[in-house]
């Protein structure tokens, strides 16, 4: 082992230690501290005791600086377990002092950041921003008007169904009235703003929709949809392929490819199932379609003189695809440690 290899397994031993003994002190957990000697300092098998056994591997020359690194690094990590102490058993640890060491380090505060998902959605945003679409919102609470009729789902439609939905237990309310549930796709943000803005509309809106699927590597009960839509004259399909290639590309980097196969949405016809293929991989995204002249028609446009095109995309999927994320439960389970990896 060269020396370098040697010092840099001390450097990172020191950082490590500070770091645990810190955690100690912040959740102020004498355990903690224990545990954490025993980890580092423990005479058996602690991690110096470790790093120790490499000294005798170092070249000879060298030995001297090393074993010099070994001690001042043992000393080291020794008053780190004597500052912690004083900070958790307050000064009575050892019965030393009660006064206060300005000049031991401080205990950095350990920052968070934000979610992959959120980064997702900013990132998407940002980019359909720069195809000239702008960000919208909408509540996660809707009526069956926005989230069903609006959208050319009548009353007995299977898409209903309270299996497939999260209803609320409330008196009807709100614009429409209606049964309000859990918004289950993103789709009903086009109603809301058909409504009040007039052609041409060229929007995205992006958050949080419901619906009570069995929980497994792929599907979770609550995730994220892109909508997209744009209502102009003249706005055809390939507008549509084009916008999606542009937006996979930039968000996945590289080429990607943009297949449709046929499907049915109420709100579009005709309707599509986006693939998308990155990397040599075909996978499913979302749905798109041109938007339904019944849906126009609902909300006071007319489909003679506009048409227009709407997508829904799945935001997990995509963030997993990028990172090579495999199960969606993952992102949802609190876990700092994979959460900071993004
Ligand atoms: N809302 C559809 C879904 O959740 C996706 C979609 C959006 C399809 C827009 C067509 C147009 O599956």
């Amino acid at each position: 082992m060269s020396l370098n290899d040697f010092i840099k397994q001390l450097d990172d031993l020191v950082e490590s230690a500070a770091h645990s003994f810190e955690n100690a002190i912040r959740e102020v957990d004498k355990q903690i501290l224990e545990e954490t000697r025993v980890e580092y300092l423990g005479a058996k098998s602690g991690k110096l005791k470790e790093v120790q056994k490499n000294l005798g591997k170092v070249p000879k020359d060298d030995k001297p600086v090393a074993g010099k690194r070994f001690n001042e690094v043992k000393t080291r990590l020794e008053e780190l377990f004597q500052s912690a102490t004083e900070a958790i058993m307050g000064g009575g640890g050892k019965g030393k002092s009660e006064k206060l060491d300005v000049t031991l380090p401080g205990v950095r505060p350990r920052l968070g950041h934000i979610h992959p998902i959120t980064q997702t959605i900013d990132e998407l945003k940002d980019i359909m921003g720069r195809l000239g679409f702008s960000a919208v919102e909408g509540p996660e609470i809707e009526d069956d008007w926005h989230n069903f009729e609006a959208l050319n789902i009548p009353l007995e439609h299977p898409a209903r169904d309270p299996l497939d939905n999260f209803y609320l237990n409330v008196a009807a309310s709100g614009t429409g009235g209606g049964n309000q549930l859990m918004r289950s796709q993103t789709s009903t943000v086009q109603i809301r703003v058909m409504e009040n803005h007039k052609p041409p509309i060229r929007i995205v809106s992006l958050g949080r929709v419901y619906r009570p699927d069995e929980i497994d590597a792929t599907h979770y009960a609550m995730f994220h949809q892109i909508e997209g839509l744009l209502v102009d004259t003249n706005v055809t399909m390939a507008d549509l392929k084009y916008v999606l290639r542009l937006f996979a590309s930039s968000y996945l980097g590289g080429d990607v490819e943009i297949r449709f196969r046929p499907s049915f949405f109420p709100f579009t016809e005709p309707s599509v199932e986006v693939d998308m293929r990155w990397q040599d991989t075909w996978l499913e995204f979302g749905g798109a379609g041109m938007v339904d002249p019944n849906v126009l028609k609902a909300v006071g446009y007319d489909p003679e003189e506009v048409t227009g095109f709407a997508f829904g995309l799945g935001v997990e999927r995509l963030c997993m695809r990028r990172h090579g994320i495999h199960d969606i439960r993952y992102l949802y389970d609190s876990n700092t440690k994979f959460l900071a990896q993004f």
